[in-house]
């Protein structure tokens, strides 16, 4: 593997669910793999989840890794080309090419602005990064997708109902309410990698004028009725995302989307997932997130491996 930006840079979406769940319980194994190697993660914007499981991935895979966060601990980067730089400090061509002297694997975050469609769903800044970068390159949530955590929630499906048994389940992908315009990115890429599994049947729920962008839910059944959407489920997955179609805005304030006990009573005894951070009471109601059908946690931890396993098929490639 020589860049790991969406599950189409990955050949078998069910190998890669399987030496995930096998790396879960062997983590140390590949340790000869990772030595003297250095992944650097490089964030545009905040984390938690993503930052340190993927420090944790690394080290399980005996590498070192170096964390900078772009804005706060560096130079202002310079994104355009052609500017006078009167504002800015360091170009982002120098910057990558510099930040190749010191790693193996450059993994990074680049969100969305929200603002212009085109070009956050042409992912201009994450594509500028791939041209300059002679290191392959991690999306940790680019403006348009997150397959890391993508990666992380199919393994936690997959460790509850196995796909090699070739048992169907319902999978259900909810909007929920948020306050602030957030990206399509978690939902975008859930939706893209859940189309490669036969056994899930996937349907989206949200209000009207936020269907997703149709190259990522192409086929995916659709419906405006969220009770109609429970009916039955095994997994709800609760997420907000802005309007694509009315790009970036908050189109729907209705708190009736939150996801509560009562609506999980609708579903097959559904497990809940998210893939956090979530705010309590506004997308998801406390008993639902404390309750034992919550796998939240599970989630965030399966982000070790999702992360390892993908830094491990890099670090292979490489020697
Ligand atoms: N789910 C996720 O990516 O979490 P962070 O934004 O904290 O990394």
């Amino acid at each position: 593997m020589k860049r790991f930006f969406s599950v189409e840079d990955v050949i078998n979406v069910y190998d890669i669910i399987k030496e995930a769940i096998n790396l879960k319980k062997n983590p140390y194994c590949f340790q000869h793999i990772g030595k003297n190697k250095t992944i650097g993660l490089v964030f545009f914007n905040p984390s938690l989840r993503t930052r340190i499981s993927c420090q944790k991935a690394a080290f399980n895979l005996g590498s070192n890794t170096w964390v900078l966060n772009i804005h706060r601990d560096s130079w202002n980067i310079e994104m355009k080309d052609g500017n006078v730089m009167k504002d800015t400090q360091e170009h982002l061509k120098e910057a990558i090419s510099v930040m190749n002297l010191y790693c193996d694997i450059l993994a990074v975050r680049t969100f969305p602005h929200l603002i212009d469609r085109d070009y956050d769903y042409n992912e201009v800044l994450f594509n500028k990064i791939l041209s300059y970068s002679k290191v392959p390159v991690v999306n940790m949530e680019s403006a348009t997708l997150h397959p890391l955590q993508s990666l992380a929630d199919v393994m936690t499906i997959a460790e509850f109902i196995p796909f090699f048994s070739k048992k169907k389940c319902k999978v259900v992908l909810s909007w929920a309410p948020h306050v602030k315009p957030l990206p399509h990115s978690v939902a975008n890429s859930f939706s893209q990698w859940i189309s490669k599994i036969e056994e899930i049947d996937l349907t989206i729920t949200c209000p009207e004028q936020y269907d997703l962008y149709e190259e990522f839910s192409n086929g995916v059944y659709t419906t405006y009725n969220q009770n109609e959407a429970f009916l039955n489920a095994d997994f709800i997955y609760a997420k907000n995302w802005s309007s694509y179609i009315n790009y970036g805005k908050i189109l729907c304030n209705n708190n009736d989307w939150m996801i509560t006990e009562r609506k999980m009573k609708i579903t097959n005894k559904a497990k809940f997932m998210h893939c956090l951070p979530v705010r309590r009471n506004m997308v998801v109601e406390d008993s639902v997130l404390d309750s034992p059908n919550s796998i939240v946690l599970q989630q965030a931890e399966n982000r070790i491996y999702a992360s390892q396993i993908i830094f491990l098929k890099i670090l292979q490639s490489l020697s």
